[in-house]
């Protein structure tokens, strides 16, 4: 058996200038999904992509998949879609095609297909769905006196007002006897309203020449969902979103407002963790538990340890963070960073590619770029590290126990000596060797009686 994804469409419905199948819905391409999905019941060796519009992206998009590609040169409909693959599917019994653009589909629901194509001896099986509202879609016209066999199916356009009425829709997804398709196959034509090759008309040209075509009902109507619009592409988004949720709650992690919430496919979040509203946690994030992470907290392939607080508005990219540390509100770290055990990231502090020892503290203000911290390090309000100098990044070194002052400059490459203090306001460009005081700044002097002084200096002159 082989499957088929159709993924050449423009998508002119969605009016945009990238590919259909490469706008994304629940953080991944509509076609990722598809070829995750297909790639559960069979190799890879085995799936075809049909690719035109916008080829080579959409190749590159997908090609760590292993899967093939076949190119459509012109996009002249589904049927025309299935011609360009005629070599490829030359050897196989059986081709299952899928649709690109309808990302909800289940590995069981296609084994179900497969299934009953083959049971039923079928040249043609159809899935077919009952939908509340069928516009747009395919109609499935029955076969007269027949549970399961079809006559054809007519696209909305064609579709006579009796035949609007129609509730049971083509999925777009089928399974073919692959002989009996390519004797046929030539025999599709573009005399209808969109003068386009439809698939769907194997379904009659099959039919009329006695061959076996007929109709499994999806199980659940969902799974065929499209995206031809903007809209389904939201309403797909939501459902894929929603599913997540869900199957974390099932878990026993706690989602307040499940809704607002946007967490990606592969995240792992830990049971008794507390995600509160509007968080999104994307990429290969990976949650401990008892965690709690507190509303507009963007958070990006990030690790979090067990019991770690992220409070309000923090946004955390690519970066590693220790059991019980907290972060936040409203801390970022770019890339590259590794927060220790107990170690405590407050209010507008700023890291990249900085290691934060255990139990230590930055918590107001501060910039902390290309540093090494120790363990119990107090690193003072608005202590900043320079560590470029418009050319090249330099290291900056605070061993443990280092108190850094409030306001300090450290101009790297600098090193700060275990237990060392940094007086406050200093601006230091030479090491400092553990355990000294480094004072980096103008000694205060302070003028008595200044105020008294200047105002009688003016009275003085105003007097003249
Ligand atoms: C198609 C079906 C319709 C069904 C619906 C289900 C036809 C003629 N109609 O309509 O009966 O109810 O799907 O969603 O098949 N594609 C190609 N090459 C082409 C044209 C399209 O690869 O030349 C791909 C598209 O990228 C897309 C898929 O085929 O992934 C379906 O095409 P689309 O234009 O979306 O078909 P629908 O109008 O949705
Ligand atoms: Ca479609």
């Amino acid at each position: 058996m082989a499957v088929v994804i159709l993924a050449a469409g423009k998508g002119t419905r969605l009016k945009s200038k990238y590919p259909k199948v490469l706008h994304e819905a629940g953080g991944k391409t509509l076609l990722a999904h598809v070829i995750k999905t297909a790639l559960k019941i069979i190799p890879a060796k085995d799936v075809y992509a049909i690719i035109g519009y916008e080829a080579e992206r959409v190749r590159e998009a997908v090609s760590g998949s292993g899967i093939h590609f076949i190119l459509q040169k012109e996009q002249l409909g589904t049927g025309h879609a299935i011609m360009a693959a005629r070599e490829a599917l030359a050897r196989y019994d059986t081709v299952v095609v899928l649709s690109g653009d309808a990302p909800l589909i289940t590995a069981e629901t296609i084994t179900n297909l497969r299934d009953f194509h083959t049971a039923q001896k079928a040249a043609m099986t159809v899935l077919t769905a009952v939908l509340p509202d069928p516009w747009g879609y395919g109609r499935v016209l029955r076969k007269r006196g027949s549970k399961t066999e079809i006559a054809s199916i007519v696209e909305q356009k064609s579709a006579t007002p009796i035949q609007q009425k129609i509730r049971e829709i083509n999925s777009g997804f089928y399974a073919f006897a692959v002989k009996p398709l390519f004797s046929h196959i030539d025999e599709l034509t573009t005399r209808n309203a969109h003068h386009e090759f439809y698939l769907t008309d194997m379904a009659a040209i099959l039919s009329k020449a006695k061959q076996r075509v007929v109709a499994l009902e999806a199980a659940n109507p969902a799974e065929i969902l499209g995206v031809n619009t903007r809209a389904e592409l939201a309403e797909i988004d939501r459902h894929l979103r929603m599913d997540k949720c869900q199957q974390l709650m099932a878990d026993g992690v706690t989602i307040y407002l499940p809704e607002t919430c946007v967490i990606d496919a592969e995240v792992e979040v830990g049971a008794d963790t507390v995600i509160e509203p509007c968080v999104r946690l994307l990429g290969s994030t990976r949650v401990g538990s008892d965690v709690r992470i507190a509303s507009y907290s963007v958070i990006h392939s990030c690790d979090i340890g067990d019991g770690a607080l992220i409070q309000t508005g923090c946004v955390l990219e690519h970066s590693q963070i220790g059991v019980r540390a907290s972060m936040g509100p409203y801390s970022h770290l770019r890339p590259g960073c590794e927060i220790c055990e107990g170690a405590h990231v407050g209010n507008f502090v700023e890291m990249k590619k900085t290691r934060l020892g255990k139990g230590s503290k930055a918590n107001h203000l501060t910039y902390l770029g290309d540093a090494e911290v120790g363990e119990n390090v107090n690193v003072g309000a608005g202590t900043i590290t320079c560590n470029y100098d418009g050319a090249r990044k330099y290291k900056t070194v605070i061993e443990d126990g280092v108190f850094v002052g409030s306001d300090s400059i450290l101009v790297a490459p600098i090193r700060i000596g275990k237990g060392a203090y940094v007086a406050a306001a200093s601006c230091l460009t030479e090491d400092v060797p553990p355990g000294a005081l480094a004072i980096g700044r103008a000694r205060q002097t302070t003028k008595e009686d200044w105020v008294k002084q200047r105002k009688e200096a003016r009275a003085a002159k105003d007097g003249e």
